[in-house]
């Protein structure tokens, strides 16, 4: 693995709970739509050609460095590639998003549940990493992740996107003994792919539980937190950042594990989230719908939202994806007005 030393440690010093002069910046899903470099790439591979070519899915996670200049990488990637591990091919339907033909959806099917070893099957994303360490050259640290258990298992039983994943859901509640097998598969898998990730040259990680909020607290505690936990009790050797989205309230149960930060979404305060996260790192929370609007308006709420987190232990991101029809100029005074910003 390449030892160049790093030349912007802004990321890794806050999520390790060291004194910055001013927040560091990245944007989750920087790598995407809103660029017109990647638009252009996108009319040339599908999308799990530029996720599994190493050289692509490098190019496309340096874009948003090159244009944008944000302080961490994170590496073109989707969390359902994991799907593959469990023998579950996964498509991506240009406008509608992502497709499983063949979806779990017995207890039979689940109990029976194909497993490929992670380090075997998800070679082309440690490729990827290796291949996007190097040519970072040390410039920012990369960032590697999978989505939550849970979050992979609404996909996996829906068999595409969903507002309520009301069929992963009532799978789960009436075949719960089969449901839980399949979330023991995917946490032991996700907890080897973050490994290799790491072995591979990822400088940090996160995990994203997107659809946390599908479960109502009991039922999160009962079924998500658990293989959560499994997860941050790891020692990867790299800092660790848990995003359960919508469900901050759940952060003082990871006060043991080994998780470093804590993505917040935009429907915590900043003063709630530094009372979830109790002293540890926070990442987040601008509203993405609020690079919509003007640079001098973005500007003007960024530096609101900074002062209210106050300063360390605070990595500015948005609270969620960055939106495809955000104008570059508005991603660039976001991040431009964090990286002008001192404590
Ligand atoms: O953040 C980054 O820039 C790194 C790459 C990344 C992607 N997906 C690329 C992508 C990451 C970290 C993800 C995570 C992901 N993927 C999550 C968790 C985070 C979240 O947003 O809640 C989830 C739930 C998925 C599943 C997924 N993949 C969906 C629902 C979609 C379709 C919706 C959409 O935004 O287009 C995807 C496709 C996808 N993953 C795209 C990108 C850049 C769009 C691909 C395209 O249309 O070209």
């Amino acid at each position: 693995m390449s030892s160049t030393p790093l030349q912007n440690r802004l990321f890794l010093d806050a999520l390790e709970g060291k004194k910055t002069e001013r927040p560091p910046v990245w944007m989750m899903r920087q790598a995407g739509r809103y660029l017109p470099e990647y638009m252009e790439l996108r009319k040339k591979y599908t999308f799990f050609e530029r996720v599994k070519t190493p050289e692509l899915a490098c190019e496309i996670t340096l874009q948003p460095i090159d244009i944008v200049g944000t302080d961490a990488a994170i590496l073109f990637s989707d969390i359902l590639v994991i799907l593959e591990c469990l023998s579950t091919e996964v498509e991506l339907k240009p406008g509608f998003g992502p497709y499983i033909p063949d979806p779990i959806r017995t207890a039979e099917q689940a109990m029976n549940v194909k497993v490929r070893p992670a380090t075997d099957e998800l070679k082309y994303v440690y490729d990827a990493i290796s291949t996007t360490r190097k040519a970072l050259n040390g410039r920012v640290p990369i960032i590697g992740f999978a989505g939550g258990p849970w979050t992979n298992f609404c996909y996996l039983v829906e068999g595409q996107g969903s507002k309520t994943f009301s069929t992963a859901k009532s799978f789960l509640f009436s075949e719960t003994k089969a449901a839980q097998h399949v979330l023991k598969v995917l946490t032991e898998q996700t907890i080897e792919y973050l490994h290799q990730q790491v072995a591979a040259g990822a400088q940090a990680l996160q995990v994203f539980e997107s659809w946390a909020a599908a479960l109502g607290p009991d039922d999160f505690k009962k079924y998500a937190l658990p293989c959560l936990l499994d997860i941050a009790n790891e020692d990867y050797g790299v800092p660790l950042i848990m995003f359960c989205k919508d469900a901050e309230w759940s952060y003082p149960l990871f006060k043991e594990s080994n998780v470093n930060g804590f993505g917040i979404g935009w429907g915590c305060t900043p003063e709630q989230a530094r009372f979830h996260a109790d002293g540890k790192t926070v990442q987040g929370n601008f509203d993405p719908s609020k690079l919509l609007s003007t640079p001098e308006q973005i500007e003007k709420e960024v530096i609101e939202m900074l002062d209210r987190f106050g300063p360390q232990n605070h990595i500015a991101n948005l609270g969620h994806g960055i939106l495809p029809n955000v104008p570059v100029e508005n991603a660039k005074a976001f991040v431009n007005t964090i990286k002008n910003y001192r404590y």
